[in-house]
């Protein structure tokens, strides 16, 4: 078939698609679920990459540098991802949909106003909007999975409270794997065509038992009491917040929503969406692709950042005295700079503006705790680190990133105990990761398995050129 064929027929095929789905929900009384729709996606999308490969797979992305070879791959176009795309000056957008649109856009608890991160998931698996009763139902069906088998439960018992959160994180989520449908329909003999049927059930398990994982290990490490129940009457975050001992206060479980939805995908790059895209290229299920990703967002280039923000400014208040001048704050800044070491929650491999992540976490700061005084260090070092960064002139990027606000957010509500915020982070990153691998599972994503050279090789390859 012809590219301009292929295409028509791709439209066509989504035209169909669309009907199909309307017809659904005008005649159908019971809401269209996820997987319903997914269904009905997969096979237009299959055959638009079909269509994209057939135009454009022989065309050339531009020359690969050497030094990106060295640096990190910064910028090399490797990967595809359709949830969310990463600008470097105006940021994330989730299926084109940027942060305050979506908090317009995606429906919201009773009496709430920040986005359902069920909303986000439906949107980033399907580029549509939910309806209330759509994200409803999702809640209802992750409350109906949120249990963990015993001996999980057990695991986490046994670690000793001073393993680092995420680490038990980690183990938990892996050992998830013992009960995969993936894994089971794989040794079964499932056809390829049928694999992202059993991924997405391991992806919907797998986000919804992360509340009572959490929960878990926070009361495990920190005290708290008995686990409550998860709610099948209510949201995800709420029982998130409900799990950790905090659904008392109705802005903590306004701002999981928040939180969650903006953590939950930073497109396909980063380490923690890369790394469960990779591991998830193997063919393991979607337990173990994520208990990998958690361990790349245990990094504190990554992740971790969160809790070194507020490491580092409750030490730079134990420096300098509360309320410090704008003098003495630039100072420890430098003296950061001069120890050779870097200013967590600044700078991005991709990001060159403020993150909108940061802004929105802002907005809430303002709307909610305008008079914390960690709120007020926190503008203060705002408006003194890009500075002193573009002084330095090192950093590409001078701004603030997600990580340098979430923490303050949290403390002010009575979570204190920061080597827990990347396990909330990691929550949120499920949502991204495992509506990765559906999609790359229903398009048939293959091993990821790019070339690396040696540096002799290097020297042999580039001796007589010159460009
Ligand atoms: C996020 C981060 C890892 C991106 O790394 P990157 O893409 O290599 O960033 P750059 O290209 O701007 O780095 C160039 C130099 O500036 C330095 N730099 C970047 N951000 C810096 C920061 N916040 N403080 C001090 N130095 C910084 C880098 O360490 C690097 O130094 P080097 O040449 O001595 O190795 C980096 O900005 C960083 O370490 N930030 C702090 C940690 C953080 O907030 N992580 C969360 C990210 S969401």
């Amino acid at each position: 078939m012809s590219s301009a064929a292929l295409r028509s027929a791709v439209q066509q095929s989504r035209r169909s698609a669309l009907a199909r789905s309307a017809r659904f929900a005008s005649t159908s009384a019971k809401a269209q679920t996820l997987k319903e729709r997914l269904a009905e996606l997969i096979p237009a999308e299959i055959e638009n990459v079909k269509a994209t490969r057939a135009e454009h797979g022989k065309k050339s992305f531009g020359p690969v540098l050497v030094d990106q070879l060295y640096g990190g791959m910064r910028g090399l176009p490797a990967l595809i991802w359709d949830g969310s795309v990463l600008d470097a000056d105006e940021g994330i957008r989730f299926r084109g949909k940027s942060i305050p649109e979506i908090q317009q856009a995606l429906p919201k608890a009773p009496g709430g106003s920040e986005p359902l991160p069920e909303g986000l998931f439906w949107l980033l698996l399907t580029g549509e909007i939910p309806t209330q009763e759509q994200v409803t139902a999702l809640s209802k069906d992750w409350a109906a999975r949120s249990s963990l088998p015993s001996f999980v439960e057990e695991i986490l018992d046994r670690c000793p409270p001073t393993l680092h959160p995420m680490s038990q994180f980690s183990l938990a989520v892996t050992a998830l794997n013992h009960d995969s449908a993936f894994a089971k329909a794989y040794q079964q003999g499932i056809s390829k065509k049928e694999y992202w049927q059993p991924t997405f059930e391991d992806a919907m398990d797998l986000i919804a038992k992360l509340p009572n994982i959490a929960g878990r290990i926070y009361r495990n490490v920190y005290g708290g009491g008995k686990l409550p129940a998860i709610d099948a009457d209510k949201d995800y975050s709420y029982n998130l917040a409900n799990l950790l001992g905090f659904a008392d206060k109705p802005d903590f479980v306004e701002l999981m929503r928040l939180y969650i939805t903006i953590h939950s995908d930073h497109e396909g790059g980063n380490v923690s969406a890369h790394t469960g895209k990779l591991v998830g290229s193997a063919l393991s299920d979607p337990f173990l692709a994520f208990g990998a990703s958690l361990n790349g967002l245990a990094g504190p280039l990554h992740g971790l950042a969160n809790q070194e923000v507020l490491i580092w400014l409750r030490k730079m208040q134990s420096k300098i005295g509360e309320n410090a001048s704008d003098d003495a704050v630039r100072e420890y800044v430098w003296s950061t700079l001069k120890a050779g070491q870097v200013v967590p929650g600044y700078g991005h491999a991709v990001l060159r503006k403020t993150d909108p992540r940061y802004m929105a976490q802002r907005e809430f700061a303002l709307k909610h705790l305008p008079e914390n005084p960690l709120f007020k260090l926190v503008n203060q070092v705002y408006n003194i680190v890009p500075g002193v960064l573009l002084e330095a002139g090192k950093a590409k990027n001078p701004w603030p990133n997600v990580d340098a606000h979430s923490g303050v957010l949290l403390t002010h509500y009575g979570l204190n105990q920061m080597n827990f915020y990347t396990v909330l982070f990691g929550v949120s990153r499920a949502f991204g990761v495992a509506s990765q691998l559906i999609w790359d599972r229903a398009l048939g994503a293959p091993l990821e398995r790019p070339k690396s050279y040696s540096t002799e090789a290097i020297k042999k390859i580039f001796k007589d050129k010159t460009a």
